[in-house]
């Protein structure tokens, strides 16, 4: 009777653990990182909880989706982390690395989330997010013309900010102003002005980082190997960016822009084939990407061309210049539109310029995403015509992948390929990005439109770069090498490493093997150490 009574109070005991394990019991890695986090902080619990939140936290899925900018990874089967932290001070992002370091946990940092893998919030191993979207101050000094930039600002707050002080400044970084400064510019980062100033990490003179100690050191602090390295090495193998300080560019008063649209039936063909000698050639003052897509015409299937383009100057300089280099394009002066730099920024990201003001460019979006696949490649010879058009029938049979053709040159090519961990320079026409986006969860299309994007990619082999085949680490792509970080890790890294990389690979390892050896830093396609 005593024994019977014991062991069933011991199995209601039992079932009340096992409820409370799965129903939200402090997970003891929770436990640990919160004491270790509030000593290192000081903080109250009434502050910690808009701080540090786990899996049984009212806000946990808000929080992770907000900024999920690739709808494939919000799924219910995407990994999520035990932890996400959101500090709201320089201090908070210190206590992070140390108490993450102290469990052991890997920790992934997200500033605007658009890592075209997930990589910033999502991880086939045990994780915390560090989540960076607080740390987000944009102060400009216009004597000296630079901003201090939060690594959680986006790109739109960037610009927004500075055309709030000023019409004729500008800074050269990505189209789209949801994009986070955090991996944008440590990631190189490149924009309508690449061609007249170089990348956004050319254009980069300070920067202020979380090492692995847990230390903040300015760019005299952390030395010029490591400065290198978060200014197109990717910041997640070095430590946490918490600002970068930008050297602002002049812009005109007033610039112009245009956008052209050609079928295979109005000369999309030869216009594409001479756009290959003009874009990467012409006036440094002109950005013109190509895009090439499949579409329909009178439910006939063809492809076509739209070339959208910047102009830092006016109208009528741009007319006569491409009257002369470019007449194929069939440019007309009713085509072209003349509006200040900050407007020609939101008309690149397609904001109606008649209902919108520049502080849309304020618009987080958050908790928005579509469904994307992107993949990147170098072009350094110009494609013949009659492999264009067998790249428009490819096109057209797949059916939906696209492709966007970025020049180079002009600025590009006089910058070393060893100034920055970023190699693409000198001799490379235009980058590749192979795009496709769709706007509803569904395995079988998602696989039907991945493979798309590769079949693509595989017949333009003949076309890109090779030994290697180079990559743009902004334009993330989990198919070109993976790494597990375990024993293989340097060769791991060896394989996409050179690809994103070239001859950079090399210095990037010493750096990291130097600043982080313990390999806390790390993601699937971060920088390996050396091998003991
Ligand atoms: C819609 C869209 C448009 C884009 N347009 C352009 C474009 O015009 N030009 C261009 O160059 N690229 C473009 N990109 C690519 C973009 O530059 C990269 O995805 C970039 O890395 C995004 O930075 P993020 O902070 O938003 O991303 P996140 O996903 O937050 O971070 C990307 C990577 O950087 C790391 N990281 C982030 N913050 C930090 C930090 N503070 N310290 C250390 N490491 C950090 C992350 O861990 C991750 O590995 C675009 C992407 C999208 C989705
Ligand atoms: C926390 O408090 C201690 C003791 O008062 C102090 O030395 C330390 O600087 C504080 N840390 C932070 C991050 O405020
Ligand atoms: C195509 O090119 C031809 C010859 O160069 C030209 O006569 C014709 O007008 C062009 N067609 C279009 C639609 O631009
Ligand atoms: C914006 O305004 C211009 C000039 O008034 C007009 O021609 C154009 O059609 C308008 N665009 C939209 C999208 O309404
Ligand atoms: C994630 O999915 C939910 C629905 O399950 C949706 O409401 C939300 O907008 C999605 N967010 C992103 C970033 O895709
Ligand atoms: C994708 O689906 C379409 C239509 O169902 C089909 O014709 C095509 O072959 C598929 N493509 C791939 C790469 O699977």
């Amino acid at each position: 009777m005593k024994i019977l009574k014991f062991s069933s109070v011991a199995s209601i005991l039992l079932l009340l653990l096992n409820l409370s394990l799965s129903w939200g019991a402090p997970d003891p890695v929770y436990e640990t990182f919160l004491q270790c986090f509030t000593k290192q902080t000081n903080s109250t619990d009434d502050k910690l909880s808009s701080i540090v939140y786990n899996q049984e936290s009212k806000s946990f899925s808000s929080v992770l989706r907000a900024y999920i900018r690739n709808a494939r990874f919000n799924s219910s089967s995407t990994p999520k982390p035990t932890v996400i932290i959101t500090p709201l001070e320089e201090s908070h992002v210190q206590a992070a690395v140390i108490c993450a370091k102290q469990v052991n946990f890997q920790l992934k940092i997200r500033s605007g989330g658009h890592d075209y893998e997930g990589l910033s919030y999502k991880s086939e191993n045990p994780f915390f997010i560090l989540d960076m979207f607080n740390i987000r101050n944009v102060d400009i000094d216009m004597e000296e013309e630079t901003a201090w930039v939060g690594a959680g600002a986006t790109l739109g707050e960037v610009y927004y900010k500075i055309s709030e002080k000023s019409n004729v400044h500008g800074f050269p970084a990505g189209v789209c102003p949801t994009v986070g400064v955090g991996g944008h510019f440590s990631g190189a980062g490149y924009g309508t002005m690449l061609r007249k100033f170089g990348l956004s990490t050319d254009n980069v003179v300070d920067a202020k980082i979380v090492d692995v100690q847990g230390r903040i050191l300015d760019r005299k602090g952390m030395g010029e190997d490591l400065f290198w390295a978060i200014r197109g090495g990717g910041g997640a193998s070095f430590g946490v960016v918490l600002s970068y300080k930008l050297k602002l560019v002049s812009v005109p008063q007033t610039v112009t822009v245009f956008k052209v649209e050609r079928l295979v039936e109005e000369n999309a063909t030869e216009i594409a084939y001479k756009w290959q000698f003009v874009a990467p050639a012409t006036d440094n003052n002109l950005f013109m990407r190509m895009l090439l897509q499949p579409t329909t015409k009178n439910k006939k299937t063809t492809a076509k061309i739209t070339v959208i383009a910047l102009y830092l100057g006016l109208k009528d300089n741009l007319m006569s210049l491409l009257d002369k280099e470019f007449p194929e394009l069939g440019l007309k002066k009713e085509g072209c539109m003349e509006m200040r730099w900050v407007d020609s920024v939101l008309w690149w990201s397609s904001f109606d310029l008649n209902t919108t003001k520049p502080d849309a460019l304020l618009d987080r979006k958050v908790d928005w995403a579509d469904f994307v696949k992107r993949k990147s490649d170098y072009v350094q010879q110009p494609i013949p015509k009659f492999s264009l058009n067998l790249i428009w029938k490819t096109m057209t049979e797949l059916g939906k992948v696209g492709l966007v053709f970025n020049p180079y040159g002009g600025r590009m090519s006089e910058i070393p390929a060893t100034e920055t961990p970023f190699p693409h320079r000198d001799g490379n026409l235009f980058k590749v990005q192979y795009s496709i986006t769709w706007e509803k969860p569904d395995p079988e299309l998602e696989k039907n439109y991945t493979s798309q994007v590769s079949d693509l990619y595989s017949f333009m082999t003949p076309f890109v770069s090779k030994n290697p085949r180079g990559a743009y680490l902004n334009y993330r792509d989990l198919d070109i090498g993976m790494n597990h970080n375990g024993k293989d890790s340097y060769e791991e890294g060896k394989v996409y490493g050179a690809k994103y990389f070239n001859g950079n690979f090399d210095r990037l390892v010493k750096v990291k093997t130097m600043v982080d050896p313990e390999n806390f830093f790390r993601t699937e396609q971060s920088i390996p150490v050396l091998p003991k």
